[in-house]
């Protein structure tokens, strides 16, 4: 591969695996917007993590930063594959544990509710593709899989959990689909690599269980992300072909 390109959200989810790396910001790469470019080279490959940037002194997260960054990261950088690393909640019914890491197995929208035909469920849904090498790079790493699952919100509601019930989420994230569904425009594969902060399925306070498990996601992110890049930027065809 030539070029990987992390889309991240949040600075605590990049900046163990960009320090690990060496990654240098490329001041203004995106400017006026405030899409962020950090990059470096590892076995011969460009290694790029483009983070969505802040306002109003905060990470931006969700789908509208999550679409600009990919868009733009895809224009600039063109890509061989878009890595969208991160955290989410997950389901402790299901086996689910705090920074345990998972690859996402399909990808799908569960706030997007329009009422219609099939044409438009299908639409809003989404259902993206994810890279063809997922399952295969799961099972090299011993990492379980599951559907990511994206919305706008940090809660569920029970409408949400509805949908999510119904088509098999199991990740619930805020970008997931929206760099999927940027990505199937421009036919660029994405893997999804995500770290549990929290158990929707918990009745705790989602935002403090979040906070209090960023950082022990965000290095358990790093670990696996190390693991990820060392295969990938293996000269093996077998392991490193993006299509
Ligand atoms: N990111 C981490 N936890 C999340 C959750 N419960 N919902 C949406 N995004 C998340």
């Amino acid at each position: 591969m030539n070029t990987i390109c992390y889309i991240v959200a949040m600075r605590a989810e990049a900046t163990p695996f960009i320090r690990e790396f060496g990654l240098k910001l490329n001041e203004n790469f995106f400017a006026p917007l405030p899409c962020q470019l950090y990059e470096g080279e590892v076995n011969g490959t460009r290694l790029c993590v483009v983070l969505n940037g802040a306002q109003h002194n905060s990470d931006l997260v969700g789908c509208e930063a999550a679409t600009l960054a990919t868009s733009q990261a895809i224009q600039h950088l063109r890509p061989d594959l878009v890595i969208n690393s991160g955290t989410c909640g997950a389901f402790e019914s299901k086996g689910a544990d705090i920074a345990r890491v998972y690859i996402g197995n399909g990808v799908m929208f569960h706030d997007r509710r329009v009422p219609g035909d099939d044409a438009w469920t299908t639409q809003s849904i989404g259902n993206y593709p994810v890279w063809k090498g997922s399952h295969e790079l799961a099972l090299q790493l011993g990492l379980p899989e599951g559907k990511v699952t994206t919305g706008s919100s940090l809660d569920m509601q029970p409408c949400d959990l509805e949908v999510i019930q119904q088509h098999g989420g199991e990740l619930k994230d805020m970008e997931g689909a929206a760099i999927a569904f940027v990505c199937s425009l421009y036919g660029v594969p994405v893997l999804f690599v995500k770290s549990v902060t929290d158990l929707v399925d918990h009745s705790a306070d989602t935002f403090e269980v979040f906070s209090r498990n960023l950082a022990a996601a965000g290095e358990s992110l790093k670990q696996i992300n190390k693991q990820i890049i060392s295969l990938l930027t293996r000269q093996n065809p077998a392991t490193n072909n993006p299509e």
